[in-house]
């Protein structure tokens, strides 16, 4: 038997007793005499005790070999500790050890395998095993696993059904690059890996499955960032017979239930906003509404002057933030140089202080009147103490970076707590997204999405107007899931995917599988899916989804453990009928 408890169980109650423990050791302290051991497992540190006087010399002499990262085993007796611990739930006893066995050597760790480690991000990711021994890793990934289990079991109480589709299939369009995968059979053809199973749970809806789900990876080839990998888990779920609201319902309870069960926080209804109304109260589709500091809009009182940027912009708007006529004239220089970034790409900032007594003192004085400026006080909700930042410009281009300043400010100011959770749905999206590119309308969340009942005609006249049936699920600035509900009828999918400049020939090849699967008898349906990284991430109070990954990707795409992407073989090349073009 290698071990009798694990490493973080025992404690007084034990005193006295035999047992047998096996681990990594994290720490020794040799006194000569006396040695200490930190012995690590994945359910804590018990210290063991090596002394002169009681154990025999062999043993000490085998002791005095061991070096950090050994595996080992040991008999001994729970004995009280001298000096306790009260930080560690063993911090009270230690293992007096009468025999040890070493079970493994180790090298030196390029790390130190603690709570707060000297290795640097890229060091610990090419020794992720060793990373994962660490405590805040193993916690996470543990989280991760309270978490999946949680929906599993709410999920499968309300009667859904997981159920597996397949990694290799053909691209579903959902907005990134595929990865693909060349077919050795078919030679000159490719799978490609699912962005999402979207295509695939509508065909089980087809298939009369009624409520699916399923915790599964999806593969897109996009940029990173700290909220994205190129492949990811969601947590996909499709429902038939089923109303908007229906499923919106159903998600909230699954959100709810998480919040309750993993965080212990109750929240009510989930508040509900336009996507239009959070373009214009947030410049953003996923507002953090855990603070206030909405966006005013402030063309009626700052486009009657002399002040020409104001006068010739589309949008002039600003934001309240608290407490901010405390920043000196040195802090603000820096807040505009923040926002003139080529990050952000602002042309520069107004401001407007509101000092304690209520007067005014703005960056723009010899255009503005007291009166104006305390209109621009009352539209951003500015108290005194407060600093008014003003941006100008085209809409689609202030909104997001007067955003971008909110969260920014939002975040120095202690305002994003990450203890406080502030769910909400974004809803009404546009169905479609004009793209520069390519010049054309895309559909902004996927080709299934079905408009909202009535505005299929508007689709000629005035396309960017049209609203979807599609949700985002929104919590604390992030988009946790999204979905909508799908077009069943083969009808008007034909005309969507015509409408998205598909030649009916195009459509047929990509998606004839689910137009045929339509005219078999297709039930009303829709969903959603949520990010799992994301949310557990969130969940666990912060927002970068590769601490909660067992083996993430790097920024560049790259596994840098086992070093992939990597080349593959000539020989494995013309297996696969593949000739590269690369120049060495
Ligand atoms: P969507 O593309 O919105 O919808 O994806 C759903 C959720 O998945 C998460 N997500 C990601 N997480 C980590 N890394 C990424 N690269 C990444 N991309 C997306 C987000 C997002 O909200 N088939 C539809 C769902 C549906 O219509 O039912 C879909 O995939 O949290």
């Amino acid at each position: 038997m290698y071990r009798t408890h694990d490493n973080g169980t025992l404690s007084l109650e034990a005193l006295g007793q035999e047992v047998v423990l096996s681990g990594w050791i994290q720490k020794i302290r040799d006194k000569g005499f006396m040695i200490w051991v930190d012995l690590r497992d994945r359910y804590g540190i018990t210290q063991l005790i090596f002394d002169a006087e009681r154990t025999d010399p062999k043993t000490m002499e085998l002791a005095k070999k061991l070096g950090r990262e050994f595996v080992i085993q040991v008999r001994g007796t729970v004995i009280e500790r001298e000096s306790k611990n009260p930080n560690m739930p063993t911090g009270d006893v230690e293992i007096l050890v009468s025999e040890l066995t070493l079970l493994n050597s180790a090298l030196t760790p390029p790390f130190t395998i603690e709570d707060q480690t000297d290795g640097g991000e890229d060091l610990r990711m090419k020794y992720r095993y060793l990373d994962i021994r660490r405590k805040p890793v193993r916690e996470n990934l543990m989280f991760r696993h309270k978490v999946s289990m949680a929906v599993r079991n709410y999920l499968s109480a309300q009667n859904f059904i997981e159920v597996e589709t397949p990694y290799l299939i053909k691209s579903t369009p959902e907005g990134a690059r595929d990865f693909v995968v060349p077919s050795r059979m078919n030679p000159g053809q490719f799978y490609a890996l699912p962005q999402s199973p979207q295509t695939f749970k509508q065909l089980l809806m087809v298939g009369g499955m009624d409520r699916y789900f399923q915790i599964v990876k999806c593969f897109r080839d996009e940029d990173l960032r700290a909220d994205r990998q190129p492949e990811f888990t969601q947590i996909d779920c499709e429902m038939a017979f089923v109303s908007q609201e229906d499923v919106l319902n159903a998600f909230e309870g699954l959100t709810r239930h998480l919040l309750k069960e993993i965080v212990g926080v109750e929240v009510g209804d989930f508040p509900r906003m336009t996507y239009d109304q959070a373009m214009e109260r947030y410049g953003n589709d996923k507002p953090d509404i855990r603070f206030g500091m909405e966006f005013g809009v402030l063309n009626h009182c700052a486009q009657h002057r002399d002040f020409g940027v104001f006068n010739s912009a589309e949008l002039v708007v600003g934001i309240a933030v608290p407490g901010g006529n405390a920043y000196s004239r040195k802090e603000i220089d820096a807040l505009i140089d923040w926002v003139k970034r080529p990050q952000i790409g602002a042309q520069g900032m107004v401001y407007c202080r509101v000092a304690e007594d209520g007067t005014f003192k703005s960056s723009v004085d010899k255009f503005y009147t007291p009166d104006d400026l305390a209109q621009w006080a009352e539209t951003t909700g500015a108290k005194p103490g407060d600093l008014i930042c003003v941006l100008s410009g085209p809409k689609d281009k202030v909104r997001p970076q007067l955003s971008a300043l909110r969260m920014e400010l939002a975040q120095r100011l202690g305002l994003r707590r990450p203890d406080e959770f502030a769910p909400l749905w974004v809803v009404d999206f546009p169905l479609l997204e004009w793209d520069e590119e390519t010049q054309r309308y895309h559909a902004m969340h996927h080709p299934f999405t079905s408009p909202k009942p009535g505005q299929m005609e508007l689709l000629e006249t005035d396309p960017s107007a049209v609203k979807a049936n599609a949700y985002d699920l929104v919590l604390n600035g992030n988009e946790i899931g999204g979905g909508s509900i799908r077009i069943h009828d083969k009808g008007i999918q034909s005309k969507m995917f015509d409408y998205l400049g598909f030649t009916p020939e195009e459509a047929k090849a990509q998606f004839g599988f689910l137009m045929d699967a339509f005219q078999y008898g297709a039930p009303p349906h829709g969903g959603i899916a949520f990010g799992l990284d994301r949310l557990v991430a969130i969940l666990g109070g912060q927002e970068t989804i590769r601490d909660f990954i067992a083996f993430p990707k790097n920024n560049a795409g790259r596994d840098v453990m086992i070093d992939a992407p990597a080349p593959i073989d000539q020989g494995q090349l013309n297996e696969l009928h593949l000739s590269i073009g690369l120049k060495p």
